[in-house]
């Protein structure tokens, strides 16, 4: 059996793989520097008086086959549009799963409504449709759908339970480019779909978000509006309709993003058929990657997989040291070896000031099914999958290294 370089032996991964952390593992090349220096030779870096914002969204709106797309500066800023835009009243129930980014859950509390925790589905780590029932009260506004990891949530069954109780569905793409079920584009089957183009996206302008719908003023606001300030500019004039936040994406984001969004499909497919090479090469290795539903389509944000605890001679946590000490870029946990409640904006209401709202508002639960719900298969799943840091330009060679890798420690510490 070969030493593992956790003990000194030989890394089983020769030379670094790709990261999304620099050009290594990213697409950003000539097509970007052209249309930056379009925007800087215009001196408009707003959408104000430039024109690659405007581009940008009907492009991402056409690709999506949607009425509405609305660019922002972050992933966080979509959810938070999209919130506002659903206006629930202070102290409404919004149904979250507890394994996504935090950026899922600050939305809700920044509208003063109340993050609701549905448990996973232990398989696809997805919220699982079974358990939306047991969590509705009169209370519950909407439900914040992640496709987790890229993997499509069952949304067939989610939006039958929406659709029962009339509940609002945010669909939270950050993940999941070009993502589908059943033939559907993840983000156009529920009533709103959010993005981001964080570093580590399938695409990206660094940071930058995009909202997208088929509706715009169901709550007698406009999307747009609800990250520009409350204001209608389509009226002319300066007004401001209600509270919402600036959060405009600039001209120079837009501008990576068109060129980004050319490459897309193919950054995407290029995810796609290195994640099915490695669970192949892994067949038979007793892994097991995170489920996919039949009839979807996954993109791979990480690649995902559990090992039974019982199967191995040490923690998973050291299962996870000795694959980073041979070279995999990996992690135990999203978002981290424990679920979001657990954090302490949610577990000690540390919101505004001391005042612990939306928690502490009148006829609000204050307590345990809110800030310490019961959600053991995501207790589990933290504490269990391992997540493979993942991008568009891992080759056959370095999926096959990374195969060799999770064999090589699977062995070494098999039970
Ligand atoms: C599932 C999910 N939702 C929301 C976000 C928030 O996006 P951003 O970091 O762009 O604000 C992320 C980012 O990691 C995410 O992965």
């Amino acid at each position: 059996m070969k030493k593992l370089a956790i003990d000194g032996g030989d890394k089983a991964i020769i030379s670094p793989l790709p990261t999304f952390r620099d050009a290594s593992g990213r697409s950003l090349g000539s097509e970007e520097i052209e249309q930056l220096k379009e925007v800087i030779e215009s001196g408009s870096l707003s959408f104000l008086s430039g024109s690659k914002t405007g581009e940008f969204e009907r492009k991402f709106a056409t690709l999506y086959g949607v009425k509405t797309a609305v660019s922002v500066s972050s992933g966080t800023a979509s959810l938070h549009t999209a919130v506002s835009y659903l206006n629930p009243e202070p102290g409404d129930e919004i149904l979250v799963s507890p394994i996504t980014d935090m950026g899922s859950i600050i939305p809700i509390l920044a509208q003063l409504a109340v993050p609701v925790f549905v448990d996973v589905d232990p398989e696809t780590q997805n919220m699982d449709a079974a358990k939306l029932e047991a969590a509705i009260t009169s209370r519950t506004k909407a439900i914040i759908v992640t496709h987790i990891y890229g993997n499509p949530a069952d949304m067939d069954a989610i939006m039958e339970v929406a659709n029962r109780h009339n509940l609002f569905v945010i669909e939270d793409c950050a993940q999941a480019h070009l993502a589908t079920y059943k033939g559907r584009l993840c983000g156009t089957i529920g009533h709103v779909g959010c993005f981001s183009f964080q570093q580590s996206k399938h695409m990206t302008t660094g940071d930058g978000g995009m909202v997208i719908s088929n509706e715009d003023n169901r709550f007698g606001r406009e999307l747009r509006q609800c990250s520009d300030k409350g204001w209608p500019r389509n009226k002319g004039g300066r007004d401001h309709l209600f509270l919402a936040l600036n959060y405009h994406m600039t001209e120079l984001q837009a501008a990576v993003g068109i060129a980004q969004l050319h490459k897309l499909q193919k950054m995407v497919d290029a995810r796609r058929s290195s994640a099915f090479k490695l669970t192949e090469l892994l067949e038979g290795s007793r892994v097991t990657p995170t489920k996919i539903l039949p009839a979807t389509t996954a993109t791979f944000f990480f690649y995902t997989f559990r090992i039974n605890p019982e199967d191995i001679s040490v923690s998973t946590a050291d299962f996870v040291k000795a694959l980073v000490a041979e070279g995999i870029d990996c992690f135990l946990g999203y978002p981290g070896k424990m679920p979001l409640y657990r954090y302490p904006v949610i577990k000690d209401a540390l919101t505004f000031g001391s005042s612990g709202f939306p928690y502490s508002l009148p006829g609000v639960e204050n307590g345990a099914r809110h800030r310490q719900p019961s959600c053991p298969e995501a207790e589990k799943a933290c504490v269990e999958t391992v997540c493979i840091w993942w991008n568009e330009c891992l080759t056959r060679e370095h999926v096959e290294q990374i195969a060799a890798a999770i064999r090589k420690v699977r062995s070494a510490y098999a039970r």
